[in-house]
This record gives C-alpha cells, structure tokens and sequence, in this order.
C-alpha cells in the first residue's frame, strides 16, 4: 500500500498522469496540482477553511444561469481574466513587431464582461442607440485600419454600454430587450460613427458571493464609466475592448483590472448646437473619437 507523506503527494498524483494524455492538458493539469497543492502547504490549510472554499465555490456555480456567469465575474474579479486577455495582447504586439512594415501595435483588449449578446440590430452608420435611455447624449467616431494604417471597409464595430445609470438592457428585466448595443459597419474608409450616451461608472453585480468575497477583502465593486467595443472582420484578429470615460470615478480601482491607458478617451462636452455630423442638439452633448488598429489573422 503506498502511504504519502506531504511532501511526496504532489508527485504521487502527477505520477498518475497517462503517458498519452494530451500535451497542452498534461502540461496544465500538472501546474493546477503544483500551484493548488503549494497553496494548501504555503497557508497550511485546515479542513474547515477549505470546506468554506468548497461551498464558496459551490454558491458560485448556483449562481449561474443563462443571464448570469458568477465565474467569469469571480475570474474577473480575481484579476485572471484581465491577465488572459493581456498575455494573448502580448502575443500579438509580438508578431506586430516581428511584421517591419507594421505602423502600430494592435489596439489593446480588455476584458469582455458578462453582457455581451450576440446578435444586436445592425444599424447604419449614424444612427443613435441612446434615444430615451436615461443619459447625456454622446458621439462617437474613428477609423478601423490594420497595423499597416490601410483602412479596413465593412469591419463590424459591434458596440454596448450601460445607461446613463450604470444599467445594462440584460438587467432590467425581461421586457426590456436589446438596448444601447448595435452593430454598425464601417464605411470604405473605414470610418463608423454612432450616437450613445456617455457611460458612467456601475458596480459588478455584486449580490452574490463574488460581492460577499469583495466586502471580505474590503473591495469596492465599482468599474470605471465605459463603452464596450468588440472590432471584427474576417482576416482580422478580432478585437473586445472598451473605451473608458476620461473622467470617471475609480478608472484607477477598476473592480476587474480592465483599464488600459490607451483606452482612455477625452470625452469633449459642447453647449446645445451643431454636432460633428450636423445634428441639431438642444442639450448638452458630448463627442469621443477613437481610432482601432486590427492585426492580421
Ligand atoms: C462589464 O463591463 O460589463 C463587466 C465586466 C466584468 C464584470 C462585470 C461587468
Ligand atoms: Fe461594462
């Protein structure tokens, strides 16, 4: 009978690994039991402790349903996320490099969150996806090119955002349906330009047990105000990212680590009168403009 000491259980359950196993799997299931294992030695864990992390786990699962994904937010939460996202960004800034011809970087990706639906209306370019929505009216526009400058024609912009409150259309129920997100194609110069509203800062949903593990580690849940972009063509490496209100609370204590700083977009305020695309306003309104930089696939 083999009896393990602490010190040798580690390689006793990597020695169980089938010498067919896929590569990639091996390679990853044998640094999930090092670290996991590590963990337990490092903090010395007792039973109790680890019964609490098993039911914390276990309300994480309960939580998900098909409009909500509590592991993605604790992924999110715990930095993991954001960390995937940016070691894949490195890789491709690495080819971009490796190409001479290149003129830039790609532009850089954050995380994608949990209100992304697939399949928002496809609106021609100008239309305005923040009518009646609670929220100062903003104009968005820029270029999609590729790392080489040349502009990218019919790329899909495929954009949402809260309201002007911090509210997604998947939270308010229901009835609401499909609010603040469209899909626009850019022109053959590769220009979009839309009307939204200006986002403001909101919490991660936080009444869960991802929210009682931020209160436990005395965090706040708030993200910093944002619109999200997902930037898509084939022959292109597809690019989500947002871009993030110049002046929004906690852009330096993003609840998910997302803020880059070339993400941060002047969001210029005008008084009521002429828009950059000719629109009339009678209120206030602001204009963001951003440029996209796709890699090749
Ligand atoms: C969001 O920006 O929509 C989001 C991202 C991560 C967690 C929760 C929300
Ligand atoms: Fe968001």
């Amino acid at each position: 009978m083999a009896q393990h000491q602490t010190t040798d259980i580690t390689q006793a359950v990597l020695d169980r690994l089938a010498d067919d196993c896929d590569p990639r799997f091996r390679q990853i299931i044998t640094a999930v039991v090092k670290h996991v294992h590590a963990l337990a030695r490092e903090v010395d864990l007792k039973p109790d402790e680890w019964m609490a992390a098993i039911q914390f786990l276990t309300r994480v699962g309960q939580t998900c349903d098909d409009k909500r994904q509590e592991f993605i937010l604790l992924s999110d939460t715990l930095g993991l996320s954001m960390l995937v996202v940016q070691l894949e960004q490195a890789r491709q800034s690495a080819k971009a490099l490796a190409d001479a011809a290149a003129k830039s970087k790609p532009t850089e990706a954050t995380v994608q969150g949990p209100f992304y639906w697939v399949g928002a209306p496809e609106l021609p370019l100008g239309s305005d996806i923040g009518q009646g929505m609670p929220g100062e009216p903003a104009h968005y526009s820029g270029r999609v090119t590729d790392t080489h400058g040349r502009p990218i024609a019919n790329c899909c912009v495929d954009v949402w955002s809260g309201d002007g409150e911090g509210v997604y259309d998947m939270q308010m129920g229901e009835e609401a349906g499909m609010r603040l997100r469209a899909r626009f194609h850019t022109d053959g110069e590769g220009r979009y330009h839309f009307w939204s509203i200006k986002p403001t800062y909101y919490p991660v949903p936080d009444d869960g047990p991802v929210g009682d593990m931020l209160r436990a580690m005395g965090r706040h849940p708030n993200r910093p105000g944002h619109i999200h972009m997902m930037v898509y063509k084939p022959g292109f490496v597809p690019l989500t990212t947002h871009l993030f209100a110049h002046d929004s609370p906690y852009l330096d204590s993003d609840a998910v680590f997302g803020v880059r700083d070339s993400l941060i977009v002047p969001y210029e305020r005008h008084a009521p009168g002429t828009a950059p695309d000719g629109r009339v306003m009678d209120k206030p309104f602001h204009s963001a403009t951003y440029d996209f930089a796709l890699a090749p696939a």
